[in-house]
């Protein structure tokens, strides 16, 4: 499984892909080990997969990548989706690539901005829906089902073959180690569902000899998932009105979630919701402890798994790996909206002296 350059397409053979693929080098990220982020939250061993690394920032060019040279394949020549932003992103440059349109459905008014900058330079179709992403993804089901347009939303299986790359790249840079546990964001439960299909897959295949528990992290406005497995119910209750500063992953009725409920009690996880408040605390610590750049969603693993261990759910022994799922630069509003503003100075020493001393001499 060795090559010269790793990236998604190094696991070809376990891809159901047969075409020249659609690529602009997605995969290959960095797991960091993080030593100073495992000393505040208590844990011994604690790594971070920095998916933001990807080409369009994001852990959906592994699935785009798939998914657009699928597409190609079947001979469709149009591709839609809806999103919450980091899909329709991804969508937007994969299609570029590729050389044919893209029509993107986004929730009005709540897609950070460097997502939606995104879209449109790359030339997508971007229609700003008056509604949450829950409406843009029926809205868009509904239009692909009736037109001859593909649809790429994670229901499309080839998305997840793409993302469970994630799965192979985490033991392949473990040195074919399976971490105790795995945890990320969960929002429309693709991502969750695709890796555990990708350790599954190296462990069949004699690989690897174990298997991660799967933790998901919602955030408490949005989490119809933590829900269920609290509760212990077979399906989850759909939420009508999620909300939460981490927009990515502002879904009430994620299309996944048989799925990603299956994966998480199948594989012993579990999962678990934070706030906003401690999303926010957790993004602050990948940043200035590791110098770590993510998008409020992704910070929602660090801030779960901070949360799980304090509650002794988690023994400080495991070795963890948190997913960080999108870039800083996806959402710089919100940083914008939470850091201390810059200090405005006139142009001569005294004032700079002023405003870093306290004092001119
Ligand atoms: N983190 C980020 C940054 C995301 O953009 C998403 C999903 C998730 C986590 C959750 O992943 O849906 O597979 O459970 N974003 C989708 C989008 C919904 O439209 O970009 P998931």
């Amino acid at each position: 499984l060795k090559t010269e350059c790793p990236s998604v397409w190094k696991y070809a053979k376990l891809l159901p892909i047969e075409r020249e693929p659609v690529t602009i080098r997605e995969g290959g990220t960095p797991l960091y080990k993080c030593d100073r982020l495992a000393e505040k939250i208590g844990i011994k061993e604690l790594y971070v997969k920095h998916e933001g690394m990807n080409p369009t920032g994001s852990f959906k060019d592994r699935g785009m990548t798939v998914g657009v040279t699928k597409a190609l394949e079947l001979g469709m020549n149009t591709v839609a989706c809806a999103s919450t932003g980091n899909t329709s992103a991804a969508l937007a440059i994969y299609g570029a690539k590729a050389g044919i349109p893209v029509i993107v459905l986004l929730p009005a008014g709540k897609v950070a901005l460097g997502k939606v900058a995104q879209a449109l330079m790359h030339g997508a179709k971007v229609l700003s829906i008056r509604g949450n992403f829950d409406d843009a993804l029926a809205l868009v089901r509904t239009l692909c089902s009736q037109e001859k347009i593909y649809l790429l939303n994670s229901i499309n299986p080839y998305r997840l073959e793409g993302q469970k790359t994630i799965g192979f790249e985490i033991a392949d840079q473990l040195g074919f180690k399976v971490p105790d546990r795995v945890v990320l964001p969960v929002g429309n439960a693709g991502n969750i569902t695709a890796i555990w299909k990708g350790f599954r897959e190296f462990k069949k295949l004699g690989i690897t000899d174990s298997l991660p528990k799967m933790t998901g992290i919602q955030a408490a406005g949005s989490c119809p998932i933590v829900n269920a497995i609290k509760s212990g119910a077979p399906e989850i209750t759909p939420e009508e009105n999620p909300e939460t500063v981490a927009t990515a992953i502002r879904i009430g009725n994620p299309v996944n979630a048989k799925k990603a409920l299956a994966a998480i009690r199948e594989s012993s996880g579990t999962a678990e919701s934070v706030t906003d408040e401690e999303i926010l605390a957790a993004q602050k610590d990948l940043a200035r402890l590791e110098g770590i750049g993510v998008e409020p969603a992704s910070a929602a693993s660090v801030a779960g798994l901070k949360k799980l261990v304090d509650m002794g759910v988690i023994s400080k022994d495991e070795t963890v790996v948190c997913i960080t799922t999108g870039h800083l630069l996806k959402d710089p509003q919100t940083v914008i909206d939470v850091c201390e503003k810059p200090t405005v100075v006139d142009a001569n020493i005294e004032a700079i002296r002023k405003a870093i001393f306290g004092k001119a001499e």
